[in-house]
Formats: structure tokens, sequence, C-alpha cells
């Protein structure tokens, strides 16, 4: 089976990263940013580029939340790795965001410091030809493509921008696992209800040709979004999810970091449900 692309931020929950990444760690600031204001790239890099877009933009029709597609032509970026600075102006029209290189994987401190400034970091490297399908960090086609397009959206911001303040004082509370579950359910595998039926939104499904696919067949379990249950559930990182959950729209996100802080007292005391499991007072959407 193909995997996911992640995992990502599901490194949240640590202080200290693991050994052995890939990215250029011994050149970055304080606050986990790399200095460059280019990065240069290689014609292999923009064909990997290319290609991995091509093979996604294939599938979103159907499948991908409308918003998120508005983001994605904003950014217009199909063509070749894109500029940060160049989107950073885009976003910061749009919602005052801008896009930060980074190595890869940051330290918990680090990750939510920059979201709380609206800040986004990107790692600086991209995956090669033989990784289209699986990679075990992000790379900035995960970090871009997945992440970058909701920014352009003001709701999706305002909660984004949120959550780095939840997870600075959640950081210091010691409440970290939970939290990392909303950001792994509702940021990198979340699906939205809309007119014509589910779309995914979430930047570890639409970075994924495999988990693309599966999220909307007729194989997971989909629930409907419910924030105490969210911050209870555990998951893997390296197999598609046999559980996403279901928002009716954006603001639903930002509610849950206002109730956040409660549920996490509770989730911290809870049993976590363990991946796919069943819990009374599951809510299957559509039943
Ligand atoms: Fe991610």
């Amino acid at each position: 089976m193909e995997g996911t692309t992640q995992p990502s931020e599901g490194v949240i929950g640590t202080a200290t990263l693991p050994s052995g990444l890939r990215g250029d760690y011994d050149r970055a600031r304080a606050d986990g940013t790399l200095p460059d204001t280019e990065i240069a790239r290689s014609e292999a890099d923009h064909a990997t580029w290319r290609t991995l877009v091509a093979r996604q933009r294939a599938i979103y029709p159907g499948r991908a939340a409308s918003a998120w597609l508005e983001g994605l032509d904003r950014l217009c970026c199909d063509d070749a790795v894109p500029k940060l600075d160049t989107a950073s102006g885009i976003l910061r029209d749009a919602t005052g965001w801008s896009l930060v290189p980074c190595p890869g994987l940051l330290p918990d401190a680090q990750f939510f410091g920059l979201l709380a400034k609206r800040r986004f970091p990107v790692t600086h490297w991209i995956r090669r030809p033989d990784e289209l399908d699986y990679i075990v960090e992000p790379d900035i086609f995960h970090d871009f493509l997945g992440h970058v397009p909701l920014l352009t959206q003001p709701n999706y911001a305002d909660f984004l921008e949120s959550y780095g303040h939840l997870g600075l004082q959640a950081e210091r509370r010691g409440q970290l696992a939970p939290l990392a579950r909303f950001y792994w359910f509702m940021v990198e595998f979340g699906l939205i209800a809309e007119r014509d039926g589910l779309r995914a939104y979430g930047a570890g499904i639409l970075s994924s040709r495999a988990e693309t696919m599966h999220a909307l067949s007729n194989a997971p379990r989909r629930l409907r979004f419910d924030m105490a249950r969210v911050l209870r559930s555990a998951y893997r990182i390296d197999e598609v999810q046999p559980v996403y959950f279901v928002i009716r729209d954006y603001a639903e996100l930002y509610a849950a970091i206002e109730q956040a802080p409660a549920l996490l007292d509770a989730a911290m005391a809870a049993e976590p449900i363990p991946p796919g499991g069943t819990e009374a007072g599951d809510r299957d959407w559509g039943a």
C-alpha cells in the first residue's frame, strides 16, 4: 500500500528532533528558520514539482475543497517550485501571513512560535524523483502545496494563528499529545462538507495521491467533527487513515480552539482511543 506523505508536524509533542533528518539544520536561526532569501533550484527539482502537481491536479475535481482550490489557483505555482517571497506577497495581501524557509521538522516551541506570528515554515528541499509516492519527512511539496492554499482564506488563517498561541500555552502545561491529535486530524487530514458532497482540505490528504483517493472512497470511516473525540484519538503516521473527521465550515476550527483549554485537561486524563477505534457517542457522517 502506498503510504501517506507524512509525518510533517506529527513531531509535535517532542521538544527535540529525531536524528538523521535531511535538512540543513546547521544554518538555522534561533527561531528555526533559514536565512536564505532565495533558494537555488535545479531543472530536475522543477520537473519533480511539475510532475507532482500535475498528478494531484488530475484527481482534485470532486475531491479537493473549493476554498483550497481557489487558494491554489491564486498562488499560480503549477509550473515550478514556488518562490516563498512571491507567495508571501500574495498571502500578506489576503490574510497577513507569510512563508519562511526552514530545514524541515521544527521543535514544538519554534513551530508554534512561528504560527502565532502568522509565519508558516516551509521545508527548503524537495523530494527525489524516486520518492513521488512516499516520503518520511515533509518536503516543500507537502508544506507548500498542502498547507499554503488555505492560508489565503481569512477564517482558516485566523484559526491557524490561534492554534499557534494555543500550542505555546499547551507546551507550557505539558498537554501537547492531545493537541498534536487535533493538528493531525483537522489540519493534515480534515474533510469538509460542501454543497456537492464531501471534500478534502487537509494538507496530508491533498499532497498525497494515495490519501486523496482513499479519504474520499468508501473505505474509511468518516465522523462528524467533535473536538473532545479528536483530542483523544490516537493515530498512525505510516499508513492511510482509517478514520477522518468532517467539519461544516472553517469557522468550526476557530471555535474549537476557544473550547480547547478545558477539553485538553479532560483529554489528558482520559485513555486515548486507538487508531480506527470506535467510541460510544461516535456520530458517523451522513448517518
Ligand atoms: Fe504538514
